[in-house]
């Protein structure tokens, strides 16, 4: 019997959640259900695309919605965990955006409202679904690079650059809890963990905020950025310490994560910009050979490996089918929490100028 269509709500649709929205209308068996946002505009835009979606101001009415399935919470990150543990404990399962939380002390609370209740909590880590993440995973994992020696993770963006910009949620620290960390730093921690497999033991970072102010929309004067724009920071694995670099801020960068790695084997570096190549020597004649030429030739990913996705969007399908078919690979909350503790660990080491340990 042909089973009934997933129905999922949609909290904060003004950005990434209109996306996902897009992907679950296009999935062959999930349902928009409902929207909710504090915006009238995003409301009504919402509407339009998905007229037979419940339109909701409050998280009661959210919740009543008839035969909810599951929840994407797509707010700024201050509402992350309240959002989620109010779905959860209404007994739906819960897409939520990155990073988790403000603070571990928030997360910690989220993992066990799915866990305990056997729900999915999926933290959207959307690197782990671009094609050339995923096969360095499968190809570090095969053992065929040996042992990692080396970790290099670079993420540049530009877009808060400009000090003429209007400050926006990213730029408050009460509503965003970091800058380029949470909002970049979140990432590259998870793609470290999603390609080598390895897990943080310790951390030490620094951050810094270059553009101090930005316009402010209520006043037409200045505002100050209280969110970091730029962090660098260490985080040691155990077999190798990865060097993190990031900067939302740094001028001709679109959207450039960079993670390059290397180890008994061979050498690796792998694109956000580009997942259907990457740059790879791997086995004879690289492993037992030295060189004063680089040779890192680009490779594309196979066909065979390329995803088939049924929405668009991985972290939807996953979410689809680790609900219904019981797919355990997934970024999951306790993924999400890792990556918190990294951040949050970060803050701290800046302020004790000393390793931050798990
Ligand atoms: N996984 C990714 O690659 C990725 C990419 C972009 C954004 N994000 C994450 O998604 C989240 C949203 O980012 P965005 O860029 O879409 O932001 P955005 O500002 O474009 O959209 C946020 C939406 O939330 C709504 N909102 C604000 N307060 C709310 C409240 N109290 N209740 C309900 N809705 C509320 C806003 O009106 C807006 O519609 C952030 O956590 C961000 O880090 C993740």
């Amino acid at each position: 019997m042909a089973q009934s269509p997933l129905r999922v709500g949609f909290i904060g649709i003004g950005g990434i959640g209109a996306g996902h929205a897009r992907a679950a209308a296009q999935h062959p068996n999930m349902e928009v259900a409902a929207f909710l946002d504090v915006k009238d505009e995003f409301l009504e835009r919402a509407s339009r695309q998905h007229p037979q979606a419940a339109v909701c101001k409050t998280l009661e009415q959210f919740l009543a919605t008839p035969k909810l399935d599951a929840a994407v919470v797509a707010t700024p990150n201050s509402m992350h965990a309240e959002y989620t543990i109010a779905c959860a404990q209404k007994g739906l399962h819960v897409l939520c955006e990155k990073p988790m939380a403000m603070t571990v002390a928030e997360a910690e609370p989220m993992v066990q409202a799915v866990k305990s209740r056997s729900l999915v909590g999926l933290t959207n880590f959307s690197y782990r679904w671009v094609e050339s993440f995923r096969l360095m995973r499968e190809t570090v994992k095969s053992g065929a690079f040996g042992r990692v020696f080396r970790l290099h993770v670079k993420y540049l963006q530009s877009f808060l650059r400009d000090p003429n910009s209007p400050l926006v949620w990213r730029n408050r620290v009460e509503i965003a809890g970091f800058g380029a960390l949470g909002d970049l730093g979140s990432h590259m921690i998870d793609a470290a963990r999603f390609i080598t497999g390895a897990e943080p033991r310790r951390v030490i970072g620094v951050k810094n905020t270059h553009v101090a102010d930005k316009l402010d929309p209520k006043t037409g004067g200045r505002a100050p950025v209280t969110t970091d724009t730029d962090a660098q920071f260490m985080v040691d694995f155990g077999a190798f310490v990865g060097i993190f670099e990031t900067s939302q801020v740094e001028p001709a960068h679109g959207n450039h994560l960079v993670v390059s790695f290397g180890g008994e084997n061979g050498s690796a570096r792998v694109y956000s910009e580009d997942g259907k190549r990457f740059e790879l020597a791997l086995g004879e004649p690289y492993a037992n050979y030295p060189t004063w030429k680089t040779c890192l030739p680009w490779v594309d990913v196979p066909t065979t490996k390329q995803l088939n996705l049924k929405s668009g969007r991985g972290c939807i399908d996953d979410f689809y089918s680790a609900i219904r078919d019981g797919l355990a690979d997934y970024p999951s909350f306790e993924d999400g929490l890792a990556a918190q503790k990294v951040l949050n660990g970060i803050l701290e080491s800046e302020r004790t100028k000393a390793w931050v340990e798990f």
